[in-house]
């Protein structure tokens, strides 16, 4: 995780770097720091906590500077502290680095790096790689570069790492393997990132590093090579991104701005694939592995946290349109597994941010074995995106709150997209039940619009009355079980109250013994095959005293009198009604957050791309 940045050119690189990392915070926030070219010695500025509180302390502008690197930091190896923060120096204080990822054989390192009479000024796994490169640099007589490509020969684990030193005042040094790096590229300057989203404001060409590859940045020249020392030509590609698409525009929060985008998000995704009207879907991607698709045994999902419940709809999906065999697996597990992977399987991989590393891996790792792949992503030109085989990106724009919302409804579209395509294609749905199962998809942007023009009162409402719960209980049969599991998890990453999703009859197995007068029970209790089923859990909650929150669809008396309080969402067919269910369930995790006080965009612990296993 963390995010890293770059900046070598004409103009003052401190409030680049200030700005690039506060793009960059949601990639982890538990410190942040700055390390300036001085001409023949360097200065690092570092500080525990936001960037905020690095800016406090540094001052507006410390140093006169024009290269320069910054790190805001998601701890693995070390307490979030100021020791700890990056960059670090380097033994002789000639060189700072800071680093993403995690080094697996640090402790080696470290062993080797101790027996030569080295002291460390951190906890770090980073401050011992950059150790360990210039102990290769000192012994070897060499340049930093040569250091570096030769120290990370001797390297397990993930990294994107920058450096600077004392000896060459203009340079930037980074590398990569695992974590991500785009090269901005400007006119005299150079900017370097975790994302683009640090050199937007500056420049729209980009370069983006691949694994091994270790570029030497200055103001008019970008050197890509090889691990073999051999040169590489950088592909520089247009960027297709606006400014105010990272900006908070008049929104409170990220998070809120990005709910409240999700009429336009789910309609990109929908656009130039969905024609309701004539009666057809276009998914380009899909066409490449259709062959595939038609003899696959089966399909393997794989995703983690959020993108892992948009799976779990995309197997109920699947499996009812296609006929088609669907499994749905944590990716974290699935890598490590040893799972029976062959030729004949597909594997669909999900992810906002298409940098995952467990997602990655597992990836890596069926692609080995001969499995097609197929991505949801949505940061173009991402990690996952590149290493898939086909694909379908989702079109939601850069989602910078730390919990996803209109990714998770974009990937949920896209789903329903390839879950209609493969059944027409396999044959296994009727023309009626495609053709109605169109206008319904196409109708949901609206219905969206409906519930964020209608709902939001009653949700501040009810995130008022239970913002002091300890416990909250989510349920949902069918579609809406992993809709369940998702407004518990936002409500956990948001509000840091405990809650739980379960299918709702799974919940008599065990579950209702936390049940008393102090639970809030949320059902998502829309009007579907099982109504009538979810209707006798909510009594069986109601006569334990329970408190029961519903979503509803539009006119349901039913549930509307057993509730405490409802959210109501419009009439749709089960079989996208996930699209809207969800929405009010964004919202009161929001909301509560708020009513808590609390820094709803950036949770505790939490980051955004989760770029270590
Ligand atoms: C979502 O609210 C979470 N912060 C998290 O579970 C996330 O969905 C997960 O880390 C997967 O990320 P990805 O979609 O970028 O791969
Ligand atoms: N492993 C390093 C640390 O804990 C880097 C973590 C990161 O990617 O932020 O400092």
């Amino acid at each position: 995780m963390c995010g890293i940045v770059g900046y070598t050119g004409q103009k003052q690189a401190y409030p680049i770097l200030i700005d690039g990392l506060k793009k960059l915070e949601y990639r982890g926030y538990d410190s942040a720091g700055v390390a300036l070219h001085l001409g023949n010695h360097l200065a690092v500025y570092k500080k525990q906590g936001k960037v905020a509180a690095l800016k406090e302390y540094a001052g507006d502008h410390p140093v006169a500077s024009t290269t320069g690197i910054g790190h805001t930091r998601w701890a693995t190896h070390g307490e979030p502290s100021d020791r700890n923060a990056h960059p670090h120096y380097s033994a002789s204080g000639n060189i700072a680095m800071i680093h993403n990822g995690i080094i697996e054989n640090y402790a080696q390192l470290k062993d080797e790096l101790v027996s030569k009479g080295y002291t460390f000024n951190s906890d770090t796994d980073s401050e011992v790689l950059l150790n360990f490169i210039e102990d290769i640099k000192r012994n070897n007589e060499c340049s930093l570069e040569e250091a570096v490509r030769v120290a990370l020969k001797r390297v397990t684990g993930a990294y994107v790492i920058l450096l600077i030193d004392t000896e060459h005042p203009d340079t930037i040094i980074a590398a990569r393997k695992g974590s991500p790096l785009v090269i901005g590229v400007g006119k005299g300057e150079h900017f370097l990132g975790s994302d683009a989203s640090p050199m937007l404001a500056y420049t729209k060409e980009v370069v983006y590093i691949n694994d091994y590859e270790l570029a030497i940045v200055r103001p008019d020249e970008l050197i890509l090579k090889n691990l073999g020392n051999e040169r590489i030509t950088p592909f520089v590609q247009k960027l297709d991104l606006e400014l105010a698409a990272i900006e908070k525009g008049n929104y409170d929060h990220f998070m809120l701005k990005e709910i409240h985008e999700q009429p336009k998000t789910i309609l990109d995704s929908l656009r130039g694939r969905l024609n309701a009207e004539q009666g057809y879907i276009t998914l380009s991607g899909l066409n490449k592995i259709e062959e595939k698709l038609r003899n696959a045994n089966r399909i393997v999902i794989v995703a983690c946290g959020t993108s892992w419940h948009a799976g779990l709809i995309g197997e109920y999906l699947i499996e009812e349109l296609c006929r088609l065999n669907v499994e749905v697996e944590y990716a974290s597990e699935f890598r490590y597994r040893n799972p029976i992977i062959s030729p004949q399987d597909v594997i669909i991989a999900i992810s906002q941010s298409g940098e995952t590393a467990d997602t990655l891996v597992a990836l890596e790792n069926a692609k080995k074995q001969g499995a097609a792949i197929f991505g949801i992503v949505n940061v173009v030109g991402s990690s996952i995106a590149r290493i898939t085989d086909a694909g379908a990106y989702t079109h939601a724009g850069p989602e910078i709150g730390v919990a996803s919302t209109k990714a998770f409804t974009a990937q949920v579209a896209v789903l329903q997209l390839f879950a209609l395509k493969l059944a027409q294609l396999r044959g296994t749905i009727g023309d009626s039940l495609f053709q109605h199962l169109l206008h319904e998809l196409e109708a949901i942007p609206a219905k969206v619009e409906w519930i964020l023009d209608n709902q939001v009162e009653a949700i501040k409402a009810i995130a008022r009355r239970y913002r002091d719960a300890d416990n909250f209980l989510y349920l949902g049969r069918g579609y809406n079980f992993p809709i369940a599991l998702e407004g518990a998890l936002k409500l956990k990453e948001i509000t840091y109250i405990h809650a739980e999703g379960y299918p709702a009859a799974e919940m008599k197995h065990g579950p209702i013994a936390l049940v008393d007068e102090k639970l809030p029970v949320v059902f998502v209790a829309t009007k579907d095959i099982y109504h009538e089923k979810i209707v006798s859990n909510i009594q069986e909650i109601n006569a334990r005293k329970g408190k029961v929150v519903a979503v509803v669809s539009e006119g349901d008396e039913t549930v509307n009198e057993l509730a405490e309080a409802v959210m109501v969402v419009p009439q749709a067919h089960e079989i996208v009604a996930p699209l809207l269910s969800v929405i009010p369930l964004q919202l009161l995790a929001y909301y509560i957050g708020v009513e808590r006080d609390l820094d709803v965009d950036k949770p505790r612990n939490l980051a955004k791309s989760v770029t270590v296993e």
